[in-house]
This record gives structure tokens, C-alpha cells and sequence, in this order.
């Protein structure tokens, strides 16, 4: 059994209620997180919850917890959850009002928040070996992707499109520059470098990007971060696509064509075992 949180209660998820008057129903009108989390430790939980504190400043939606208080809910979440290895999903909607407005309702109606968990899956060894394939796409989605809003659409049949393609992911280009996945960033290697877009109003900024950059930074990776061409990624070494629960997964294919060699390459394969040293060295240490 699986258990939820709304809106200060917890309990099965199967028995979670929210009205159809949402404007997360209604509107996409809402913020979420998803926290990987790694025997019962939620992995830069502090990151996740300032990400939402900003994506909910630009919503104009008063935050409904302190920090505090999320890690209260989200260690609860963790704890009543039958899994070492978790994903927590974590959403905050402009609430229920009584009726359909695009205008925010009044201060009398309160935030919708709701939490589940889902066992974490990541990719197996097979993935890891082999890379995975990808297809790209003209990045259709609007000028604030910044934001980490429930309004998906485009995400999703981006995603899709990769899926009815045989492929794992769709790699994004808007005028010609690389921006992200339908639900990843993306990292670029040719010549030793790594390389990749700077945060902007055109991506995610992924938690997981960071981390890849602070090793690169600390482990002495070269890397620079600047504006990517499309023609870069396609003449790349290697294609990597990171996220929270994907965390550094090589891409092999790009719209049929081999990335590099191919196969997964060895910048690739340094970054996922710092990548997993550094969980390691978290979940021992806090
Ligand atoms: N997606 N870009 C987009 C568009 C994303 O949806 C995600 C993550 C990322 C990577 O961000 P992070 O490293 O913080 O997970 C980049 C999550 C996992 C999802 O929607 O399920």
C-alpha cells in the first residue's frame, strides 16, 4: 500500500481525494518536485525544496510550508513508504475554488498539496552498457521552462514521441541551440570537453546538472558551460541525458545516427561513478 499526503492528512494513496474544481485540474496550475531518495535518504532535499520555494515565488503562490516543514512531510512520506529506494512526488496547486476562473481565486481558498512515493527506479546495468536511444525535436514549450509547473502537455507528447520512435528521450532544440530533454538536461563531450547550456528561462535548472557540474568542477573534468549548437550535438562524442531518477544515462543514438563511437564512452562512465561515489559519501555522511 502506498501512502499519500492531502492537504494534511496522510493515507492511501487509493483513497486520495481532490476536487475536480482544481486548478491543477483545471488550469495545469501548480508547481511539483520529484526527490530521488536512497536508503531513506532524500538526496538534496534542501535544493528540491528551494527550487519549489522559486517556481512558486514566479506563480505568485504563497509557498505553504517552511523548508522545515516540507522535510517534516517529505521524512514522513519517506518513513510510512514501504521502500529503501524511493521517488517522492511532491505538488503544489493554487487550490479548488467554487468556480472556473482563469484569475486567481481569493486568499479564502487555500493551496492544494499532495505527496506520493513510487519505488525508485533507475537505470539497470543492460541501459548503462548499451546507452539508450534518442530522437530530437523543435523545442515547442513556452518561454518560462525555468519553471517546474504541472502544465505539461508539451513535455508529455515530447516524451511520447521519443516513446512511439522506439527511443527514451527527445532532445530539444530551440532556434538551432540545445535546450534540455522532454524531462532531462543534456549533456554534450567532444574533444575532452563537456559541455552544456547555462541555466535560462529555456530549461530546467536540474538538480542533477548541478551536481554533474559541481564534480566536473571538483574532479577536475574540463567543462564549460555556454550556449550549444545543434551541430555540436550532432557531431558530439558522447550524449549524456541526466535527471533525478535517470541520474547520468548515456545516449548512443540520435535520431538513428550513433553518438560517437556508438557506445557509451569514457567520459560518460567517469561522470557515473563520481555520480555514485557521491551519493554514497551522502547517504553515509548526511
Ligand atoms: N524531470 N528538464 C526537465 C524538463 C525535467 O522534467 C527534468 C526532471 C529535468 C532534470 O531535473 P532534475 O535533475 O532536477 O531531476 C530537466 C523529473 C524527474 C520528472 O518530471 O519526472
Amino acid at each position: 500500500m502506498v501512502t499519500a499526503f492531502v492537504n494534511g492528512q496522510y493515507l492511501p494513496l487509493a483513497e486520495a481525494r481532490v476536487s475536480p474544481m482544481d486548478r491543477g485540474f483545471l488550469f495545469g496550475d501548480g508547481a511539483y518536485e520529484v526527490i530521488p531518495v536512497y536508503s531513506r535518504r532524500p538526496f538534496r532535499v534542501d535544493e528540491h525544496i528551494t527550487r519549489l520555494a522559486s517556481t512558486l515565488a514566479a506563480m505568485r503562490l504563497n509557498n505553504p510550508h517552511t523548508a522545515q516543514a516540507w522535510k517534516a512531510i517529505i521524512g514522513e512520506i519517506v518513513a510510512r513508504n514501504p521502500w529503501e529506494d524511493q521517488s517522492v512526488y511532491l505538488q503544489v496547486t493554487r487550490g479548488a475554488d467554487s468556480k472556473r476562473n482563469h484569475a486567481f481565486p481569493g486568499p479564502e481558498v487555500q493551496p492544494t498539496v499532495f505527496l506520493m512515493s513510487e519505488p525508485l527506479v533507475t537505470p539497470g546495468a543492460e541501459q548503462l552498457a548499451r546507452g539508450v536511444a534518442a530522437v530530437s525535436a523543435a523545442d515547442i514549450r513556452w518561454l518560462r521552462c525555468d519553471l517546474k509547473t504541472v502544465s505539461m502537455l508539451a513535455n508529455c507528447l515530447l516524451r511520447q514521441h521519443a516513446i512511439d520512435n522506439g527511443c527514451a528521450e527527445t532532445v530539444l532544440f530551440r532556434d538551432s541551440f540545445l535546450t534540455e530533454g522532454a524531462a532531462s538536461s543534456i549533456f554534450v563531450c567532444k574533444d575532452g570537453v563537456l559541455l552544456v547550456p547555462p541555466k535560462s528561462h529555456l530549461m530546467l535548472p536540474g538538480i542533477t546538472y548541478d551536481v554533474v557540474l559541481e564534480l566536473a568542477r571538483s574532479r577536475g573534468m574540463r567543462h564549460e558551460v555556454r550556449e550549444v549548437l545543434e551541430a555540436e550535438v550532432r557531431s558530439a562524442d558522447e550524449l549524456w541525458m541526466t535527471s533525478s531518477t535517470k541520474e547520468v544515462l548515456p545516449i548512443t543514438t540520435l535520431d538513428g545516427r550513433p553518438v560517437g563511437s556508438g557506445e557509451p564512452g569514457p567520459m560518460g562512465r567517469q561522470m557515473y561513478a563520481w555520480y555514485q561515489d557521491f551519493k554514497l559519501t551522502v547517504m553515509r555522511n548526511g
